[in-house]
């Protein structure tokens, strides 16, 4: 991999966007590469929870390469777009929890990808905006439709019809992030969130993801529906058995096995 760092370490796999030449910018050898690490990521039972972050303390990921799209036809554009989407989708059902690590400029498809994250973090120096309506186009990997649903469509339309920039404590005021940490703290405290969701039994977390995630698509009689399921399932694991029995028999138990 040229572009993308990976670590493991305690349950939790790191996911570093490295492209310092411009800024972590997403061109198609980015989003091949993203695509590879995560269906590898997606099979491993011993990773309970991701973050992804960008290289070096100005950007996380400062958008969609210009210089890739700059002589694109309307077929390729589209195809860049699906591509692109793609890979965001691969993030939002990515089977566990996945914590965006947002450490600099969020831009554009920078934005869109930690849209597509399951937990927004940034520090104090990170920056949101969709220039896209600057540059002639509009936002291509989700953004239309992630930030409308995730902070509603005024907000929505605001952001992306200005195109202005706003600091993490506005996304945060906003809803678009969870908490705004000091950029030093911001992968400790990304760690110790992840940590804390390794520590609670792996399918009922899965099962929670999918139940939220699938949920917001479908009708809310059809989501009770899908919630059941997900409930039903955890029945079949020990880690249910064992953690029930220990609370009624006042033993809490130290760890789960994710089964
Ligand atoms: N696509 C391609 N290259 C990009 C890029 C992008 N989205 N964002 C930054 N870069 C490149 C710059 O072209 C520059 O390359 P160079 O050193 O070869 O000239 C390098 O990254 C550093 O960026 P630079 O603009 O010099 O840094 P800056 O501190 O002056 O500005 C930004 C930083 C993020 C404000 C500015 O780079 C920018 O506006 N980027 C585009 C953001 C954008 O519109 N994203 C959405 C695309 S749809």
């Amino acid at each position: 991999m040229t572009y993308i760092k990976l670590e493991k370490a305690d349950g939790l796999a790191l996911l570093t966007i490295d492209r310092p030449e411009g800024l972590n910018a997403l061109n198609r050898e980015v989003l091949r590469e993203l695509t590879q690490v995560l269906l590898d990521l997606a099979d491993d039972d011993q990773v309970r929870a991701l973050i992804i972050t960008g290289a070096g303390d100005r950007a996380f990921v400062a958008g969609a390469d210009i210089a890739e799209m700059v002589d694109m036809d309307r077929s390729e554009a589209e195809m860049f777009a699906r591509f692109g989407n793609r890979v965001m989708n691969q993030i939002s059902s990515f089977p566990v929890p996945v914590i965006a690590a947002v450490n600099g400029y969020a831009l554009g498809g920078g934005f869109e990808l930690a849209l597509a994250c399951d937990l927004r973090l940034a520090s104090q120096k990170a920056s949101f905006a969709f220039p896209e309506t600057g540059l002639g186009i509009t936002p291509g990997f989700g953004g239309t439709q992630r930030l409308a649903r995730l902070a509603g469509p005024m907000t929505a339309m605001d952001l992306i019809m200005t195109g202005r920039r706003i600091k993490a404590d506005e996304a945060r005021a906003l809803g678009i992030v969870m908490e705004v940490t000091d950029q030093e703290q911001l992968l400790d405290r990304a760690r110790e969130l992840g940590r804390t969701i390794a520590s609670e039994a792996p399918v009922a977390v899965r099962e929670a993801k999918r139940a939220i995630m699938q949920g917001l698509d479908l009708i809310l009689v059809e989501g009770l529906t899908l919630e059941e399921v997900c409930f039903g399932r955890c029945f079949e694991t020990k880690d249910q058995k064992r953690a029930m029995t220990s609370f009624l028999n006042k033993e809490p138990i130290e760890e789960f096995e994710g089964e």
